[in-house]
């Protein structure tokens, strides 16, 4: 598939998606949710790439938004055929059993936010700034928004910043556990890099095992939540990552993981 509206590049095991739509602050309409989920498949199925980082072209916007051009004049079964698109798409992000990184470069509002909630780890600039704007639209969240912010910054904030649409800035966003790290924008990349390397250096399956895990935490009961990730445990244990894992501890040398 030919991308109009994204980046994509790979370099050292990492494959970066930049979501560039620069004269609409890079808001998602239906072609860029359709080439987002082809490179997902894609990248899902490149044995080369171990991480992924989704950011925003330029210093302005990570995503403003979905694209409301494209949504004023949506009919009730188009508006729920394009929030099920974005749906789909950003679970798949949460499915991938590689770790996705969000590079927060600027605003991250309504979908925008809801593509970076989607992602395992969210670190951002400075200037960046986060909201769920859409009330103040007539509509709601329709990418995730009113299921995945109350599971992250807890109910009682996720109402508040939903009902008012409020924007916040990036450090309160790290205050209230929306994002783990704010740096300066120049930063940013050489920071999501440092993070997907560290990951990299690490046992893969069993974090893609983690992933999963804690991903089920969010959906299920306690005890099922604790026999998944025993047998996700106990699954470690068939790995070459494990048996060379715990050989480099008692040897006193750094492991050298295979990723199987
Ligand atoms: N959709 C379509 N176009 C958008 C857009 C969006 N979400 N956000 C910005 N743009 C366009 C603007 O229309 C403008 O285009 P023109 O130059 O052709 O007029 C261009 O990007 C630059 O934007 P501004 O002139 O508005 O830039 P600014 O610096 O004054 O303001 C901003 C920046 C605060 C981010 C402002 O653009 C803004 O409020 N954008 C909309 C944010 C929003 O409401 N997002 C939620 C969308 S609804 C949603 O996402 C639903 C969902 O959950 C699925």
């Amino acid at each position: 598939m030919e991308y109009k509206n994204i980046d994509v590049k790979k370099e050292e095991g990492i494959a970066t998606i930049t979501i560039s739509r620069p004269k609409a602050l890079n808001a998602l309409n239906t072609e860029t949710l359709e080439e987002l989920e082809n490179v997902l498949e894609v990248l899902q199925n490149d044995d080369g790439v171990k991480v992924i980082v989704i950011t925003g072209a330029g210093e302005k916007a990570f995503v403003a938004g979905a694209d409301i051009s494209e949504m004023k004049d949506m009919s009730v079964f188009e508006a729920k055929k394009f929030a099920e698109l974005g749906q789909k798409v950003f679970r798949k992000i949460e499915l991938m059993k590689k770790p996705v990184i969000a590079a927060v470069n600027g605003y991250a509002l309504g979908g925008g936010c809801e593509l970076a909630l989607a992602c395992d780890i969210r670190i951002a600039s400075r200037n960046a700034k986060f909201g769920q704007p859409e009330v103040g639209l007539g509509i709601i969240p329709g990418f995730g928004g009113t299921q995945r912010l109350p599971r992250i910054v807890g109910v009682s904030k996720a109402k508040e910043l939903i009902y008012t649409g409020d924007m916040i800035d990036a450090e309160e966003a790290l205050r209230i556990g929306l994002i783990s790290k704010v740096v300066e924008q120049d930063k940013l990349l050489e920071e999501a890099y440092g993070i997907a390397k560290k990951i990299m250096s690490k046992g893969l399956v069993a974090v893609s095992l983690a992933k999963e895990a804690i991903n089920k935490s969010l959906e299920v009961d306690i005890d099922s939540g604790m026999e998944y990730e025993a047998n996700a445990f106990a699954l470690c244990f068939g790995t070459q990552d494990q048996k060379e894992g715990m050989a480099a501890f008692l040897e006193k040398r750094a492991p050298k993981f295979e990723g199987r």
